[in-house]
């Protein structure tokens, strides 16, 4: 669909499952070569097997986001492969219980702050020093609706999602002039194993009635997004939060 995305390279976090996955699937299918990055190393293989095997140009760079010197080596790794790097998905994100705050544990915050925001940023920084002396590049950060709005129970989560677009929007202001694009997308919920391994089955048909379209998204409806945003479709597109929610957020 994007014949200028072949050729080119991204590198995709958390891109063993979930969203991750399906961003990874859609660019590869695009013809870029992609380092699919994520700190489950058997996910991350696997991920990189299958697409391989459909003739993809992929590897798998087993990283813990919230690790400076692994994200350092991941854009290391993935550019001395394939090429400099011209896509980063900053997708790796983990959810939280559903606590109110005067319940929630310091060991939650450090644990959710340390992969949702300070992974978000370390991957930002990385792509940049990379993408700076190119003077091109499209990074993408997988926020939230939560990003904007909030949901019972989330204070931690909502507060990670919120630092995210901090970041976006701060750094496509300072990166206008660079040729280097910097959009968040803002997922409402989406079917994932993330999403089923935080909540029961009933809280799920809850969060689906949540989306005037009263369903939960798929995966590939993120992905769509995501390799808009890495194209040149998306030329004059930076700093946004593009809501991908069924509606929520404009309830
Ligand atoms: N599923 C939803 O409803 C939803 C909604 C809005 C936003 N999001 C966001 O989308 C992103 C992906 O979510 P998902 O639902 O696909 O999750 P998921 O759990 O299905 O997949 C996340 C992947 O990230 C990996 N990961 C976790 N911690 C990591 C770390 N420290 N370093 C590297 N990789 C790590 C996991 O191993 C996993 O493969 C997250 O940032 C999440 O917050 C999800």
């Amino acid at each position: 669909m994007y014949s200028e995305l072949n050729g080119k390279v991204a590198v995709v976090t958390g891109g063993g499952a979930g969203i991750g996955l399906a961003c990874a699937t859609r660019l590869a299918e695009s013809g870029v070569a992609v380092g699919i990055a994520d700190i489950d190393s058997a996910a991350a293989e696997q991920a990189a097997q299958t697409l391989n095997s459909q003739g993809r140009r992929c590897m798998a760079v087993v990283t813990d986001v919230s690790q400076p010197a692994q994200v350092a080596a991941l854009f290391q790794t993935t550019s001395e492969a394939f090429g400099p790097i011209d896509i980063a998905v900053n997708n790796a994100g983990v959810g939280s219980p559903l606590t109110p705050l005067g319940d929630t544990e310091e060991t939650d915050f450090d644990r959710i702050m340390a992969v949702n925001l300070k992974g978000v940023w370390l991957c930002m920084r990385e792509a940049l020093r990379h993408m700076t002396p190119l003077g091109t590049g499209s990074i993408i950060n997988m926020a939230s609706a939560l990003s904007t709005t909030t949901f019972p129970g989330s204070s931690l989560y909502t507060a990670s999602k919120h630092g995210v677009s901090g970041l976006t929007r701060s750094a496509a202001v300072e990166y206008g002039e660079s040729g280097i694009r910097i959009n968040a997308i803002c997922p409402g919920f989406i079917s994932t194993p993330l999403l089923h391994s935080t909540v029961t089955e009933e809280a799920a048909k809850a969060m689906a009635a949540k989306h005037p379209m009263n369903r939960l998204g798929s995966p590939a409806e993120i992905a769509d997004a995501v390799v808009f945003l890495a194209s040149d479709a998306s030329s004059f597109v930076t700093g946004s939060l593009f809501s991908i929610d069924g509606g929520w957020t404009a309830t």
